[in-house]
């Protein structure tokens, strides 16, 4: 157990891959804004590194990194307040990213259930980039000394995978230097079902839009979407237990409650015994009043592009005042012989 105490520190990133849904707001930016007005030092980054261990168009994803950065600043986080980077611009991620692929073991990597999906049948053929991408993801948290580390539910087990780098480094090496980070996995929506099939979830690559909502849909395009979306023929239950084997109708429900910040019961108590014909257009009109300034602020940014690259470049020079010394530190516990003064 560790005996340091560190500093509390929030780190959270999201990859720069295109279409920011509903999942990405309320399983991950609606918390980190609410760590942000926490008393918390926050980093959240967009991953641009992690985004290549899958091809990417180079113009894409230059477009999507800074449409990422006004959906952050769009939706709550303030570049003054928070750090806000692209992993790319600070170098020590990959570079502790290294050390920690010759911490991690191959029968840890193996277990990863976010490989094994994304690579699909064909891993033979994924990118070895693919493949280590948690040992840099725990690098991510780890350069900062990050405590905490809100993300949705499908990011719980590289959460421990970050821990047990952590352990068997401190160990390996006698030390207590990198803290043992804690998930925050909170609210009514760490898991986003998609509107097509309740068993799925939310998801940038699912080939159907209608899947899922989009951070830059419009109004009519969010409300289309929710009427449409799969549900059961039941109306709503007035407790929680009657959501039970009813994921789509469940799905809706913790939506309402996430965007309206409630809990299942309360919305229930309140909601019980209507039908998805009166339900749905309720929830419509609350998504839009959230997602659509937004979206029109993320526009408004998206045309102001040297005023984003300043923020990342801001945002990294403060990063590194904090990543350089814990990078320097890493290496002489390993054993690097630091540069003299010439
Ligand atoms: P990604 O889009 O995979 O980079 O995910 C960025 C963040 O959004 C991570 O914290 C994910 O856990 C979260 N996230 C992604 N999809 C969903 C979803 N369907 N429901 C809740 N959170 C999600
Ligand atoms: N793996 C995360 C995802 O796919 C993105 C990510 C990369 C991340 N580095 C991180 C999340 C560090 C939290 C902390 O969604």
């Amino acid at each position: 157990m560790s005996e340091t105490t560190f500093t509390p520190r929030v780190f959270s990133g999201i990859q720069p891959t295109g279409n920011l849904h509903l999942g990405n707001y309320l399983g991950a930016m609606k918390r980190f804004v609410d760590m942000q007005n926490a008393d918390f030092e926050t980093v959240y980054c967009m991953v641009d590194l992690h985004a290549i261990t899958a091809w990417q168009d180079p113009k894409d994803l230059m477009k999507s990194t800074r449409e990422l950065c006004a959906g952050f600043i769009a939706a709550g986080i303030d570049p003054e307040k928070s750090i806000l980077i692209n992993q790319s611009q600070v170098p020590e991620h990959a570079q502790l990213g290294w050390i920690f692929n010759c911490v991690a073991r191959m029968g840890w990597m193996q277990r990863m259930t976010q490989f094994k999906d994304k690579a699909g049948k064909n891993a033979q053929n994924a990118s070895l980039g693919l493949f280590a991408y948690p040992a840099l993801m725990a690098a991510d948290i780890l350069i900062y000394h990050a405590t905490h580390v809100p993300v949705g539910e499908d990011q719980k087990q590289h959460l421990e995978l970050t821990r047990d780098i952590a352990t068997k480094f401190n160990h390996d090496y006698g030390v207590d230097f990198f803290p043992i980070t804690e998930p925050v996995i909170e609210g009514a929506a760490t898991r986003v079902m998609s509107f097509r099939d309740g068993s799925k979830k939310m998801s940038k690559s699912d080939p159907s839009d209608a899947s899922r909502i989009n951070m830059t849909d419009d109004a009519d395009t969010i409300a289309k979407k929710i009427r449409k979306a799969k549900t059961d023929p039941e109306g709503l239950p007035s407790e929680a237990e009657g959501l039970e084997e009813r994921p789509e109708a469940r799905n809706l429900v913790n939506i309402y409650a996430a965007l309206n910040d409630q809990s299942v019961d309360q919305v229930l108590a309140d909601m019980g015994g209507k039908q998805f014909s009166e339900f749905k257009p309720m929830l419509a009109e609350l998504a839009v009043s959230k997602l659509a300034p937004i979206s029109t602020e993320m526009a408004r940014l998206m045309d102001n592009q040297d005023e984003i690259d300043r923020i990342l470049a801001r945002g990294s020079q403060r990063a590194r005042e904090i990543t350089a010394p814990i990078l320097r530190k890493t290496y002489d516990i390993v054993g690097m012989v630091p540069p003299v003064q010439l």
